[in-house]
């Protein structure tokens, strides 16, 4: 049973930000927007709030969650960076990166938080709001993305309040975010890198610092209740409507989801198209995938059709939250 609060939403200012930090100061859940997507947040020292955050999402208890930090000396006191790590966090941070990393000796981070492994996912974002809040709370902060499990990632404060109201007690309103999908997640353990999620960093770029190729992670439907790779769950992030990708015509009825300057046969009869960048920027498609999603959903159309999207740099993360939304449930 989730207690029902009284959800308030504030635009983001120095009040509201230190308003923010008291909250979850005080063991509170406040949602606030990063370069990705909104998170929603919780003090990643403290248990009580961190089990509050899983039933306020309606989370599997055993998906662990990004610690965020403002700085490489917070970063440190929760994991430990090696080179590899070092080098990704100079080139990356702050921005859409997260590691996968050893956790540090006496890691203050609560177990639950990290579902009880010994890594911990560590991401210093790059939002004006998240900085500052994270720098003036002076504690790590979990936040998954601001919705509800399974739902798409909000990448507005009224996506958040679509999801959470009653359940949550802030949102800071940032305005849109402007990356729009979320970080990529790198393990960096005792095997070789993984790439444990596609998203706002490419892939190449991650590499190229690297000098190494990265592994892929284990396909397919993951156990949620065995994190090898949690999170890799393959019915994600789900709107109501079903998903058809890779679409080369509109069947009538349905609403398109168009990349690029070409719309496919049949998009006279769309039911409603939004294109998700008419240029066929990656970078742009991505900051629009899930606002565009939710929208044509909102049209109440039973399928939505999605142009085939190329597979480079963003396109990456791009293909995969799309493959999410089209899994069968
Ligand atoms: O862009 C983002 O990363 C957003 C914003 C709010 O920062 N956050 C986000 O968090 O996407 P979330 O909780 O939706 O995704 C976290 C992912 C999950 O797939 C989880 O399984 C994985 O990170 N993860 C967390 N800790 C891990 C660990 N120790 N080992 C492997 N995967 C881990
Ligand atoms: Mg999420």
């Amino acid at each position: 049973m989730i207690e029902k609060l009284k959800t308030r939403v504030v635009a983001a200012d120095p009040d509201s930000v230190a308003e923010a930090a008291r909250v979850l100061m005080a063991g509170g859940l406040v949602a606030f927007p990063t370069e990705t997507v909104y998170g929603l947040g919780a003090d990643a020292t403290n248990g009580t709030a961190v089990a509050k955050l899983y039933a306020a999402k309606g989370r599997p208890a055993f998906n662990p969650l990004i610690a965020h930090v403002p700085d490489l000396s917070s970063a440190r006191r929760i994991a430990i960076l090696d080179g590899p790590a070092d080098r990704l966090a100079a080139k990356f941070w702050p921005g859409p990166l997260t590691l996968v990393l050893r956790k540090s000796a006496g890691c203050p981070v609560s177990e639950l938080a990290t579902a009880g492994l010994d890594s911990i996912a560590v991401r210093m974002p790059n939002h004006k709001v998240a900085r500052d809040l994270l720098a003036a709370l002076g504690r790590p902060v979990v936040a998954p993305s601001a919705n509800r499990s399974g739902h798409l990632s909000p990448t507005a404060a009224n996506h958040v309040l679509a999801d959470l109201e009653g359940r949550i007690d802030l949102v800071v309103d940032g305005g849109q975010t402007t990356v729009g999908v979320e970080s990529t997640i790198v393990a960096l353990l005792d095997g070789p890198p993984v790439l444990l999620r596609p998203g706002g960093v490419p892939r190449e770029e991650i590499e190229q610092v690297l000098e190494r190729e990265l592994g892929d992670p284990p396909d397919g439907e993951i156990d949620p209740e065995a994190p090898l790779a949690p999170g890799m769950l393959a019915s994600h992030y789900a709107p109501r409507a079903r998903v058809r990708l890779r679409a080369e015509h509109v069947d009538p009825g349905e609403a398109l989801l168009a990349f690029g300057p070409h719309l496919p046969k049949g998009s006279e009869h769309a039911a409603r198209v939004l294109n998700l960048s008419p240029s066929g920027d990656l970078v742009e498609a991505a900051a629009n995938l899930f606002s565009d999603l939710r929208a044509l959903d909102a049209a109440e159309v039973s399928s939505i059709a999605v142009m085939p999207i190329p597979l480079e740099g963003l396109g990456e993360a791009i293909n995969d939250r799309l493959m999410r939304a089209s899994a069968p449930r």
